[in-house]
């Protein structure tokens, strides 16, 4: 795969992450080289990040000109870092290293042993039949009309509007367009906004079919990555700037996969670097309702700044069976991607929506039902890891519905393969990566239930002592010094 630059890194962020080797008693480009490499692996550095040049680093570490420039004459070797003149150095992982393609994806299973935590999706709820029985009776109205209806029904356009509304930003159904899903309201919106070779930025780790929806269109993605306790607003507020992206695509509310919450002070210096720099996101708050905390939820983004433009899921709230969601934005904008969503499909339908603005009339009891449920599987979760996997570590997330787990090496995708032949299915750190990278990750969702909860992380455990017992030659095990 052919790498251009697209995020940069300034020396003194560089040399904050670098952490304890800066503090080295004997720094050698060896080290040097080596730690880089680790921040590569674990997607601190995605792959395309340009780094500052030699002299400005040195300068910031405190490293003579000489121990940089063979630091990376040692990754270059290595593969981790491509340089062309007046382009400047920027990260990469070696060919053969990308490992975003190992298990973890969309693909059926026949085998009923195998315990799956490679998706993180919820089954639907008992009311969704009692809603069915009562959109039928409704259904005989519709016959009338011819039934493409581009914008959604417009009952089902009230509702979502009022919930926007009960949530601290006035919304009316014109600025609401049905769409079959999430990811086909975020794919819509990529394709009427974003040429072949533009740039989209994303957080890192992301979601992963956004990022298959932004490489199939030919766009870049411009990874920043999420630090510990989530958004670095500065970073991201730089890369706004200095990489120029068109469209910025971000999950402010229960990050897939960290499930962390941008509180309302990050939202709104996030609304004021958007306005500065004259950048649109795409706020996908699929997970919003997932919300395990007492607290007070923060306003929609669009509350801070008409540069968002929010895309809903009914599939994490209700279920991802009903394959609907929606876009919420000005009237205007509305319009266009009416039309511009006629390359696509016609309208979402009737039934289907039909049944979602009935369960709309019970979300609040469904919802309740669905957190208490998942804050029970997500202890469940944590005390199996506690018991099972004591070293790996984590953050209790605030809501959505998986855990980000550091495993503490380099070694996702095998570990991934592993669990397979002990019948558990597991996604990769690097399923989440835009290059691969975030292999001292793995992303473990609590949406099974408790019991069969604990014998996947059995299983995983076993895995792991599998993999630990076994290190393969793969430069993912290069030691760090
Ligand atoms: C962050 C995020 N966005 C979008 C989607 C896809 O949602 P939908 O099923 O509505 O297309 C998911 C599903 O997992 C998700 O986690």
């Amino acid at each position: 795969m052919v790498l251009t630059p697209s995020a940069h890194v300034h020396a003194r962020k560089l040399v904050e992450l670098l952490g304890s080797w800066n503090g080295a008693a004997r720094p050698s480009s060896r080290s040097l080289s080596a730690a880089v490499r680790q921040l590569v692996l674990d997607g601190r550095l995605p792959p395309g990040t340009r780094l500052p040049a030699e002299r400005e680093l040195a300068d910031a570490l405190g490293v003579s000109r000489t121990l940089v420039a063979r630091m990376l004459e040692g990754l270059r070797a290595e593969g981790f870092v491509a340089s062309r003149r007046g382009a400047g150095s920027w990260v990469k992982l070696p060919d053969g290293e990308r490992g975003n393609d190992a298990h973890g994806g969309w693909f059926p299973t026949e085998d009923t042993e195998m315990l799956n935590l490679a998706h993180a999706t919820p089954n639907g709820p008992p009311e969704l039949c009692a809603a069915t029985d009562r959109a039928r009776l409704r259904f005989p109205e519709q016959l009338s009309g011819h039934g493409y209806q581009p914008h959604g029904l417009r009952v089902l356009r009230e509702r979502i509007a009022e919930r926007y509304t009960k949530r601290g930003l006035p919304t009316g159904p014109e600025q609401i367009l049905v769409t079959n899903g999430a990811q086909h309201g975020f794919a819509l919106v990529l394709r009427m906004l974003v040429s072949p070779g533009e740039r989209v930025l994303v957080e890192h780790p992301t979601y992963p079919n956004a990022i298959e929806a932004i490489r199939g269109l030919n766009t870049t993605p411009v990874a920043v990555p999420m630090v510990d306790g989530g958004w670095d607003l500065e970073l991201l507020t730089a890369n706004l700037r200095q990489t120029s992206p068109r469209l910025a695509y971000l999950i402010p509310d229960f990050h897939n996969p960290t499930g962390v919450r941008l509180d309302a002070d990050g939202r709104a210096r996030l609304g004021r670097a958007l306005a500065r720099t004259c950048t649109t996101a795409v706020i996908d708050e699929t997970l919003v309702d997932i919300d395990l905390t007492d607290d007070e939820p923060p306003p929609p983004m669009a509350v801070f700044t008409d540069r968002a433009i929010l895309v809903g899921s009914a599939s994490k709230s209700f279920w991802g069976g009903l394959r609907l969601g929606w876009i919420r934005a000005s009237e205007e904008f509305v319009q266009r991607a009416v039309v511009g969503r006629a390359a696509l499909d016609l309208g979402s339908p009737i039934l289907d929506q039909l049944v979602l603005a009935e369960l709309l009339c019970v979300a609040d009891q469904v919802l309740a039902r669905r957190r208490a449920e998942t804050i029970e599987r997500r202890a469940c979760l944590v005390a199996a890891l506690r018991e099972h996997l004591p070293h790996w570590s984590f953050r209790v997330p605030d809501g959505g519905l998986s855990l980000w787990c550091d495993i503490g090496a380099p070694v996702s995708s095998r570990l991934a393969v592993a669990a397979e032949q002990h019948g558990v299915r597991v996604a990769p750190g690097a399923r989440f990566s835009v290059h691969g990278s975030l292999e001292r990750w793995v992303r473990l969702p609590y949406t099974l239930p408790g019991d069969q909860l604990v014998e996947a992380i059995r299983r995983l455990a076993a895995a792991a002592a599998a993999v630990h017992e076994a290190p393969g030659p793969s430069l993912l095990t290069a030691p760090i010094a």
